[in-house]
């Protein structure tokens, strides 16, 4: 059996930070109502002039430092966004260009959220078909572009950003399995308007502005969530102590309560990035995941399981020897 196993990981952040405090100044909300709320403190947003491919590459170019590997060898690039530079050519094609990784298949997933664990799914169908050996895989998100700032009830929610994974082929695990799903039903709840147009000479579908139901999506997220914990250890034969980390999606600290209480988990063996860096979207859990295993707190041989709820909506968890 080949696994694709992480050889590298990587993240990018943009410089400016916004705190809670320069939002209720903006916004009718406050520091105390966003971190009870959501746990989140400040967000990092890009400039005028930085573009999800800008994340994207440093994410990538850290990843490939880490792992050793020159992107002239990579087989893959997927890269889960949903806020792309251009409507095309995709943000993986413009990012192989710019890492010069050779004729390599490039393309983008669009699982909002659930964005890079589908990026990670489809890559790992490449390596279980001998198809690839060397993939990058990245979440990178500027979310910030899809909000209405006058929007209380969102825009102090998402943050902007980028982590990226090399996986190698490796007879040991690896990714374990992938676990994706959708369900187009729940549309209502989450969605931004536009794309393309519809008649000539329009540009947009006008308000393409995150609208989110936030209670009701916040319910489904840890009904779902729950379950699919134990999709992913029966899927393994593996039990809720045979997990050493959970790195969840972070849109809110209180669903990644939720789900660290199905599994049984003290809040110490859960990655938390969300009070820094707010919900960065596809980017979030690459990002958690880069910084666990650049502090140590991640090492060889551990059983990590990742998991993401967004848009679509859409959910997915991957369980990953590291
Ligand atoms: O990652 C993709 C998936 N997205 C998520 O997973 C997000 C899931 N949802 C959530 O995280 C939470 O539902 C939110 C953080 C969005 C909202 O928290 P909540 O505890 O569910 O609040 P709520 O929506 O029920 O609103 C409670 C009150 C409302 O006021 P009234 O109607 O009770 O008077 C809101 O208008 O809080 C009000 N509110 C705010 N107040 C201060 C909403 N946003 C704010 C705000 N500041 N920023």
């Amino acid at each position: 059996m080949i696994y694709p196993k992480i050889a590298g990981t990587g993240s990018s952040l943009p410089e400016h930070v916004v705190t809670n405090a320069e939002l209720s100044r903006r916004v009718d909300t406050t520091d105390a109502w966003i971190r009870e709320r959501t746990g989140i403190r400040r967000r990092h947003i890009v400039d005028e002039s930085e573009s999800t491919c800008d994340l994207a590459e440093r994410a990538a170019r850290n990843a490939l430092d880490s792992a050793g590997i020159d992107a002239g060898a990579l087989d893959l690039i997927v890269v889960g966004t949903t806020t792309p530079d251009r409507i095309y050519p995709s943000t993986a094609c413009r990012l192989q260009a710019r890492l010069g990784a050779g004729e390599c298949p490039a393309f983008d997933v669009q699982a909002v959220c659930t964005g890079f664990i589908y990026a990670l799914g489809v890559a790992e169908k490449f390596f279980r078909a001998g198809s690839v050996r060397r993939a990058l895989v990245v979440g990178a998100d500027t979310h910030s572009r899809l909000l209405d700032w006058s929007d209380r009830r969102t825009c102090v929610l998402f943050g902007d950003g980028a982590g990226a994974v090399v996986l190698e082929a490796s007879d040991a695990p690896g990714v374990m399995s992938t676990h994706l799903h959708a369900d187009g039903r729940y549309e209502p709840l989450l969605y931004v308007k536009g794309g393309t147009p519809r008649g000539a000479g329009r540009i947009s579908d006008g308000g393409a502005y995150t609208k989110m139901q936030g209670n009701e999506v916040f319910k489904v997220a840890v009904r779902t969530l729950r379950r699919i914990v134990d999709e992913t250890l029966a899927a393994n034969d593996m039990t809720k102590s045979d997990v050493d980390w959970l790195i969840p999606h972070q849109a809110n600290i209180r669903i990644i309560e939720a789900t660290a209480r199905k599994l049984g988990m003290p809040m110490d063996r859960v990655i938390v990035t969300v009070e820094d860096q707010g919900n960065t979207s596809a980017a979030s859990v690459p990002l958690a995941l880069d910084a666990a295993v650049r502090d140590g707190r991640v090492q060889p041989g551990q059983v990590l399981l990742l998991e993401a709820f967004g848009g679509g909506f859409t959910w997915g968890s991957a369980l990953v020897r590291y």
